[in-house]
């Protein structure tokens, strides 16, 4: 392990513009030992002895590649089933009222992180909605852990967190190789897309969703990246569509197009 007096000044400062360019996020300057213990293994992979040769190679013509492994390493993707119970319940809750109305159910897990969000959405409208239509995206700016969403396979002690009668229904057991490791069914990873993207990428959207899951994700941003993120990820809200943040973070009348219904339940006007 490297000692973070490895890492000058300079060289933190060159990751924090480097995240905040390619993901809007604010890396704190108090962040300097997480920078250092989160690269010094990938310095150790490339058997380079230090910060300036690693920022020569993620900075050269053929550091595109290197540059999404930075941002693989420095984000943080905690993240599990069921994380917030109470947007679950209003979930269902919307789930039951759109059963007898026609059209599809469309949520998107923004900053999806490894998928169990979107996973834990899915047990929740198949219960509710079965093959009736819904959708679910999920999308992160993490490319590996994109790859983790689309296989949906997690270490088994993640089973607590689901209620018993979903992993009955929708995960199984891995045997053998897979010995340890949970799959979500093949059926909700059929109803789930996943994409690499940055919730900063501006280009037209639909207002297509009926519910945004925006969660634990805010909290990385400033108070006015945090504002430009939230009015760009709306704008694929439909009107009258809801949009759930983490219970810690809020938008405090950031946003004159959002009411609050809830503390961390807002619905597009
Ligand atoms: C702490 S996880 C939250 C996961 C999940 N929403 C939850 O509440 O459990 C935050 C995620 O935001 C992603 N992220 C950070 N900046 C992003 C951006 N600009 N666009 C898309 N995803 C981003 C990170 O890669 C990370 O997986």
């Amino acid at each position: 392990m490297m000692e973070s007096s490895q890492l000058n000044d300079a060289q933190l400062k060159y990751f924090q513009t480097l995240v905040a360019e390619e993901t809007g996020m604010r890396l704190a300057a108090g962040k300097r030992n997480l920078v250092v213990s989160r690269l010094s293994k990938r310095l150790r992979e490339l058997e380079l002895d230090n910060f300036s040769a690693y920022i020569s190679l993620v900075s050269s013509a053929a550091g595109l590649v290197e540059k999404q492994t930075v941002i693989d390493l420095l984000t943080t993707n905690e993240t599990y089933f069921f994380r917030e119970q109470p947007h679950f319940d209003f979930l269902k809750k919307l789930a039951i009222q759109r059963e007898n109305k026609g059209g599809p159910l469309r949520v998107w897990s923004a900053a999806c992180s490894s998928g169990q969000e979107a996973f834990s959405i899915a047990m929740v409208l198949h219960d509710c909605l079965g093959t009736r239509p819904w959708e679910i995206v999920g999308s992160d700016i993490s490319l590996n852990i994109v790859n983790k969403a689309k296989a949906g396979v997690y270490p088994l002690a993640e089973k607590e967190k689901i209620p018993p009668e979903y992993l009955k229904s929708y995960c199984l057991r891995g045997t053998g190789k897979q010995e340890g490791k949970l799959q979500v069914c093949k059926e909700l990873r059929d109803r789930v897309s996943f994409r690499h993207e940055s919730l900063l990428d501006v280009r037209a959207r639909q207002p297509a969703y009926d519910i945004i899951f925006l969660r634990n994700v805010l909290i990385y941003f400033d108070a006015i990246k945090k504002q430009e993120l939230v009015r760009q990820v709306i704008t694929s809200l439909r009107s009258g569509g809801y949009l759930l943040v983490g219970h810690s973070e809020s938008l405090s009348g950031d946003n004159p197009d959002l009411r609050t219904l809830a503390p961390s339940i807002y619905q597009k006007k």
